[in-house]
């Protein structure tokens, strides 16, 4: 089997400048308060679960906040990307693990119920007494979720499937948002790195996860539509910036599933570093079928095939996203 799979025969590039993170819609307006306890309850909209009620959406470009010229650690990385299957779990998984390798403490939190980030770590989330579905709903202290895996420095927090009904039973809940911050704050000095698994949405999962972060980290797949629906996340993030975690940084863009046969791969690419600037990390992760393989054997990639491309790559994003830290 070839260690590429076919792209999408389209020929043009995906289109380019500011424009090609608008996705056509504009935020709309945030109003729902809390409803009532006992009231029926929907997944709530992205920006209904922000707070802050008229505030127009902002043109957000990727360049108004200069990176800070040294991070420190803690840092705490929200991997969010609201299109399903562009690499957030395997960005998270195998990133967490190298920056693990390195001597980082390195805590990986399971955000999204499909349990990807957990399961691909050999956590059988399948019957888990204790997940981050009670953490979030049960306040339940996270160290108490948090297990250890095979790489040493390397620690998860799983998700199992009643997650998915945290994103709806958190509608009416007390301080809806800010239920992750307040769980991770309690551990957070055990950690070098804390990385966040998002689901494919924008509802209080991702929310939670924006709230708690300190930077958001976002894997952009090297294919056509890649920067489709970006210009929402990127909307998304400055409201939870504005209403509710100030210093949140979008400070890292990390391209994936790079097709180096393809000229479309390498066009996204240059649009992508055109527009983000350096916010984008150089290291490129490549398409992989090693890496696609790695999680079936509950491994990440510097385990299971730890010379091979992805490894080397993930491996080289995890010293620059460490290069930042100012020693
Ligand atoms: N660099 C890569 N090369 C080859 N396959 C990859 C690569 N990165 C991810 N994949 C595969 O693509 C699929 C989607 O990746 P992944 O689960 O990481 O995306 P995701 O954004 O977390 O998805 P979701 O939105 O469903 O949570 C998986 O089957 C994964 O193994
Ligand atoms: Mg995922």
């Amino acid at each position: 089997m070839p260690d590429t799979e076919a792209l999408p025969s389209h020929s043009n590039p995906p289109p380019a400048g500011p424009d090609a993170i608008g996705d056509g819609h504009t935020t709309p307006p945030m109003t729902a308060p809390a409803p009532p306890p006992g009231a029926p309850v929907e997944p709530a909209a992205p920006a209904d679960v922000i707070a802050d009620a008229a505030a127009p959406a902002p043109d957000v470009t990727a360049d108004e906040a200069p990176a800070p010229p040294g991070r420190s650690l803690p840092r705490i990385l929200a991997v969010a990307n609201q299109k399903g299957g562009v690499g957030k779990t395997t960005t998270t998984v195998n990133l967490g693990a190298c920056l693990a390798e390195l001597g980082l403490r390195t805590l990986l939190i399971d955000l999204d119920p499909q349990g990807n980030a957990s399961t691909g770590l050999g956590i059988e989330n399948r019957g888990l007494e204790l997940s981050m579905y009670h953490v979030l709903m049960h306040e339940e202290p996270l160290e108490n979720v948090v297990e250890p895996t095979d790489v040493r420095n390397l620690f998860v927090a799983p998700a199992s499937l009643d997650l998915a009904g945290a994103e709806i039973e958190l509608v009416p809940a007390f301080s809806r948002e800010q239920r992750l911050k307040r769980a991770i704050d309690a551990v957070i000095d055990q950690y070098d790195y804390v990385l966040i698994d998002c689901p494919p949405s924008l509802g209080l999962l991702t929310v939670n996860g924006l709230s708690a972060a300190s930077e958001v980290l976002v894997p952009i797949q090297c294919e056509y539509y890649a920067l489709e629906g970006l210009g929402q996340l990127l909307r998304n993030v400055d409201l939870v910036k504005r209403n509710l975690n100030p210093t949140l940084d979008l400070s890292t863009i990390l391209c994936v599933m790079y097709d180096a046969r393809t000229k479309l791969a390498e066009q996204v690419v240059t649009e992508v570093r055109e527009h983000f600037g350096d916010k984008v990390l150089r290291s490129v992760i490549p398409r992989s079928v090693r890496l696609s393989e790695a999680p079936s054997f509950g491994q990440p990639i510097t385990t299971f095939d730890p010379r091979s491309r992805g490894a080397i790559a993930y491996r080289d994003a995890a010293k620059e996203v460490h290069a930042s830290v100012s020693s």
